[in-house]
């Protein structure tokens, strides 16, 4: 899973694009939106959200009539109607047994979620995935607040794997300016 403390920070986008890379080195992978509350992952591939994983979980079809196909070793569920109840749907045993059966069909589950200061989701997807990268916005986040958000995961035996640090400004007159020579 890829989450950060605070909104904006970048997860739809890094997730998005972890999981195409991975998918050119020939894994197969699917990406699921487990943001129930602000969900976008539609949104970066051009997909329509009518139908997803709330859907999914409610009217108990095959998932396979829920997959979008986005190139060869890349699916894609987006979120679904949004639920009146994120926290409870995101709680529930359905979404573990659903995770479990996909996890035959695939090398990588990659779930985007909402932000860990903002709500509790993100620890209970921690509790059911089985590795934790956050993305970490540079000039956004306060290292406080990154600390309380890994001990946070700690406590829920996170298995943090990295952090991405994102929005670093690219400029001449700064030292993450990357020199081709
Ligand atoms: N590396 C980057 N450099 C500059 N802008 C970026 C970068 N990554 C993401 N952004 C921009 O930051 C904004 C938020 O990105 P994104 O939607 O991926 O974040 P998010 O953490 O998923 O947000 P939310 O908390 O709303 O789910 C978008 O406008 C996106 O284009
Ligand atoms: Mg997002």
């Amino acid at each position: 899973m890829v989450s950060s403390c605070l909104a904006s920070e970048g997860k739809t986008t890094t997730i998005s694009n972890l999981a195409s890379v991975m998918a050119e080195l020939n894994k197969k992978i699917l990406l699921i939106d487990l943001d129930l509350r602000k969900p976008a992952v539609h949104k970066q591939f051009n997909l329509s959200n009518r139908m997803g994983l709330t859907d999914l979980l409610l009217n108990k079809d095959d998932f396979k009539v829920y997959l979008h196909h986005i190139y060869p070793g890349l699916d894609v569920i987006t979120s679904g109607k949004i639920p009146a109840n994120p926290t409870e749907v995101i709680n529930s045993n359905a979404i573990k047994d659903l995770i479990k059966k996909l996890s035959d069909y695939y090398d990588y589950i990659f779930f985007d979620t909402p932000p860990l200061v903002l709500v509790s989701d993100p620890l209970t997807i921690a509790t059911f995935s089985d590795a934790v990268i956050l993305t970490i916005a540079h000039s956004e986040a306060e290292r406080e607040v990154v600390r309380k958000s890994i001990d946070s995961l700690k406590q829920v035996n996170a298995n943090i794997i990295g952090a991405i640090f994102n929005k670093i400004p690219v400029s001449k007159h700064n030292k993450y300016y990357y020199s081709y020579y």
